[in-house]
């Protein structure tokens, strides 16, 4: 037995400094002398990776991505996801999951959308709380992230979100409170971004004054990777780990900050307390996770992914009745789109996982639909945005040489040689042994022979100096000069182009070089090339969709558009998919679109097409489960967890999105998603909540438990749901309040509670459904508590945001307050800058005394000093007069409150 106390008091100075930051990308350092085992953590949310490259590590089950996730609104279905996840995590010797994310859908174009769940606060909180509830059933810890305000990518490492208090409270911060007061995740991850002007990673407000002082969280902050931004200002603040290792901010300079006074040793101890008791919670001390990473393709997980893939599948529109498909009255069904044979099973970023298999749509359907059915195939429209990997069956010996060199200008004797069966090499965590991770170089060589004569693209992306040679001519320079650009988290160059002719059969030598730069943590390169594409394309692809019964288009995007470090340009569908669309749908009125993307696109051909499948990134049982859906075999149930609007325009993030001058202004306040689409009643493409059956429901005989309730009631809710169709079916109940005598604006809507409910053909089922004071109240900012303020309320029950089929009212008695600030975040001399300048009284207090000398960039960067610490070192700026002054209105502001 371990006891964590009497392990803090073994530990040295130098240990406990140690065991605060990373022994690597994915490990926390080990004291083999006190038997302190090293933690493995893995990412990520819809699959453990473990510690290999993104797609080429030890291969993992891929399951569906966040938003298909929340789309259920099955909170059983996503414990067993979670359950599932952390079974996984074990075969990589993981004791703790990267997941799950829980930022918010504020703009459709954040590069993550796909990976968080919803617009909606309490729905993601539901979710997410059922997620962890999962992992951690098995003894595995959940990592909540990211805290917080980190809802688009643009800028991500140094923008800061400008959220006022009360939105703050009631979108951003709320799932993340509901997740850890109910679910209670091992460990919470900063985010990169600056809340209010200090990076989330050193923001003492939200890492221990809300976090921990308010919410209770007992569990471990870990930093995102390479987010830590400072030594004792990160620690203070409470972030306890700084990831990955080995140690950039900590090691040395936190003893030097140690020994210099700026950290107590008791701060130390309190983080590492936490870090102990983690490993303790893992098992660890009497089990360390040891033994190589293993893939195991389990038929359960096959199953469970082919099942919530198919439920998170929204069907947006089934004009005549088009979809399910009848095989016995198909001869010939035309499957076309660049979605068809490739399996976009996942989104980018640190989200992917090399998968076990991948089924594509085009498999899928063969094998369902059986053989008198004819199918046939066409491409159409290609939707890649960097020119594709090379195809290794075009090079000798399939793939490529690889040198690696321990010096920076491939110089001198070859260090390691390694055949690569892609043309994207990426050094993650892991180089060939004997290769020095922070100087080497590296030459991949092979011989391409082209299928087709015609032009070719090669192109280059790197995130160091690289160049690419063709038969022995250096045609790509990024040795010597490099565009910024998105790719490998914004560390990569733009892509750089070389366009040629090259003839069929003929062979041509490839080579590319590569440098390792000392201040890029993530080594990487990319060879692409786009063949010559057909000009007709658009053209077969209609003539084949006449030929046929029924035309499916399998369109969207894929990993290469939604990912980390950037956000999407705008809602279009790329490449020419909407006119491969319009083309076949006037070829064949019977065309069904089916979409991968893991948020909003515009649908010019809406009104056009017969059907449209919302199918999201579904995971390595993609294929199968959209066939599911489209034959029926699964009666589609899933609701959109996201508007989406008819133009982006409408969208209220819109005017302050993506940000200007390193920060993003939060300005819509919370009037995000439906809760703007409904206040202004502005139309929508498909509405929150929305999504079709192939049966009917109706909802009838809504009750309510009382007319009136006091604070500490429930109120029942009761509504009877009747499946009116032919088919089985499952039905998401939701139930939206509004607080119509309400002090303050509140939504006209608001999501408050939700149930799935399945349902044989005529039968009906009472859904009830409970309502308390949390539920009513909003958060107020003078009283720095929660109220629920007495006055009507009306109960809104529908199918979706827009189709509420029937509603009642009721009355709560009596205001009250709750979940307030502790007395020790009252505002004083003792508050950091931070705090003051978060709440509006007291910012108004300081902008009104601190001198224009005192500019904003100064006060951010002492954000986590107080007042009486900022009169110290810069008296001249802040006096004692003025300190005098300064306390005597916040005194009086607080006793006002
Ligand atoms: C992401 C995190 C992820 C981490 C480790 C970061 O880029 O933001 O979500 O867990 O990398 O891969």
């Amino acid at each position: 037995m371990h006891n964590v106390e009497d392990l803090l008091h073994q530990l040295t100075l130098e240990e406990k400094v140690s065991l605060l930051a990373g022994a690597n990308f994915w490990e926390t350092v080990p004291i083999e002398r006190l038997g302190i085992p090293a933690i493995k953590v893995s990412d990520g949310p819809n699959g453990a990776r473990g510690s290999g490259g993104f797609t080429d590590g030890v291969r993992a089950a891929c399951f569906p991505v966040g938003i298909a996730l929340a789309s259920t609104w099955n909170l059983a279905l996503v414990e067993r996801i979670g359950q599932a996840l952390a079974q996984e995590a074990r075969t990589k010797g993981a004791s703790v999951l990267l997941a799950p994310t829980v930022n918010l859908h504020r703009s459709p174009l954040n590069g993550r959308n796909f990976e968080c769940y919803s617009e909606d606060p309490y729905l993601t909180g539901r979710i997410a709380t059922a997620y962890i509830q999962g992992v951690q059933s098995q003894g595995v810890g959940a990592t909540i992230k990211h805290f917080v305000c980190n809802d688009s990518e643009y800028q991500r490492n140094s923008i800061s979100s400008e959220v006022d208090e009360r939105t703050l409270r009631e979108l951003y911060l709320a799932p993340f409170q509901m997740a850890l007061q109910e679910a209670r995740p091992w460990a919470i991850m900063a985010s990169y971004n600056k809340v209010n002007g200090t990076f989330a990673s050193e923001n003492h407000r939200m890492l221990t004054a809300i976090l921990r002082d308010e919410w209770g969280f007992e569990g471990l902050a870990i930093s995102d990777w390479f987010g830590t931004q400072s030594t004792a200002a990160s620690l203070n603040a409470g972030l306890d780990l700084e990831m990955p290792g080995p140690a950039n901010w900590r090691g040395s300079k936190l003893r030097q900050a140690i020994a210099q006074g700026e950290v107590d040793e008791a701060t130390l101890d309190v983080s590492v307390r936490r870090l102990l008791r983690l490993i303790e919670r893992a098992g660890a001390f009497e089990h360390p996770q040891t033994g190589p990473e293993q893939a195991i393709d389990r038929p359960e997980h096959r199953a469970l992914i082919r099942a919530t893939a198919a439920e998170g599948m929204v069907l947006l529109k089934n004009a005549g009745s088009v979809l399910p498909l009848q095989p016995e009255k198909l001869t010939k069904l035309a499957v076309i789109g660049p979605n068809a044979k490739t399996a976009q099973i996942m989104a980018g970023g640190s989200a992917q996982v090399n998968a076990h298999y991948a089924i594509t749509p085009f498999e899928a359907l063969v094998e369902r639909a059986g053989e008198q059915v004819q199918i046939g195939y066409e491409l159409g429209s290609t939707n890649f945005k960097l020119a594709p990997l090379l195809d290794m069956d075009l090079l000798t010996e399939q793939g490529l040489h690889v040198e690696y060199f321990n010096n920076s200008d491939l110089s001198g004797a070859v260090v390691v040689h390694e055949h690569s069966h892609s043309s994207e090499l990426l050094w993650l965590s892991s180089l060939p042994e004997h290769v020095d991770g922070q100087h080497f170089s590296a030459r991949a060589t092979g011989q391409f022979t082209p299928a087709t004569s015609g032009r070719y693209t090669f192109s280059l992306i790197s995130t160091g100096p690289a160049r690419f040679a063709l038969d022995g001519h250096e045609v790509i320079d990024n040795w010597t000069h490099r565009e910024p650009g998105e790719a490998y988290f914004g560390m990569g160059s733009a892509e750089s182009r070389y366009e040629t002719k090259l003839t069929a059969g003929q062979m041509y030598a490839l080579a590319f070089e590569y440098s390792k730069s000392p201040v890029v943590p993530i080594p990487a390169m990319r060879l692409g090339c786009i063949v010559p594409q057909p000009a007709d394309a658009i053209e077969r692809a209609a003539q084949l969709a006449a030929d046929s019964d029924v035309a499916l288009v399998f369109a969207g995007l894929s990993a290469e558009w939604e990912s980390e470090g950037f956000d999407r340009p705008d809602l279009e569908l790329v490449g020419r998919q909407n006119e491969l669309i319009e083309a076949v749908v006037a070829a064949n009125k019977k065309t069904v679109v089916i979409l991968n993307t893991g948020s909003p696109i515009a649908m010019p051909w809406l009104a056009e097409v017969a059907a449209v499948v919302q199918a999201w990134y579904p995971g390595q049982e993609c294929g199968h489960a959209i066939s599911d859906v489209l034959f029926g075999d699964v009666n589609p149930s899933g609701k959109l967890s996201e508007t989406f609007p008819l133009r982006l325009q409408d969208n209220p993030a819109y005017i302050n999105y993506p940000g200007e001058n390193g920060q993003v202004r939060y300005g819509e306040g919370i009037f995000i998603g439906y809760r703007y689409y409904e206040k202004k009643q502005v139309e929508t493409l498909f509405p929150f909540g929305s999504g079709l059956s192939y049966t009917t429901f109706r909802y009838d005989s809504l009750s309510l438990s009382a007319r009136e309730i006091g604070p500490t009631d429930t109120l029942s809710v009761s509504i009877d749901i009747t499946n009116t169709g032919q088919r089985a079916g499952q039905e998401v109940v939701q139930l939206y309040i509004y607080d119509k005598t309400a002090s303050v604006q509140r939504p006209e809507k608001e999501l408050k509670g939700f149930a799935k409910v399945a349902l044989e053909p005529g039968e009906r089922q009472t859904v009830t459904l409970s309502i308390e004071r949390a539920a009513l109240a909003y958060y107020d900012i003078l009283k720095r508590a929660w109220v629920a303020e007495a006055g009507e309320f009306e109960i809104l029950v529908g199918s979706s945001s827009r189709a509420i089929h029937a509603t009642g009212t009721f009355t709560l008695t009596e205001t009250s307050h709750f979940g307030g600030v502790d007395q020790n975040e009252r505002l004083s001399l003792n508050s950091t800058l931070g705090q003051l300048l978060a709440e509006p009284a007291a910012r108004e207090v300081l902008m009104r005394y601190l001198p224009a000398t005192f500019d904003v960039q100064q006060l951010n960067m002492a954000s986590n000093w107080t007042l009486e610490q900022i009169a110290n070192f810069a008296p001249d700026l802040l006096t004692p007069e003025l300190l005098q002054r300064i306390a005597g209105d916040l005194k009086q502001l607080e006793e006002a409150l």
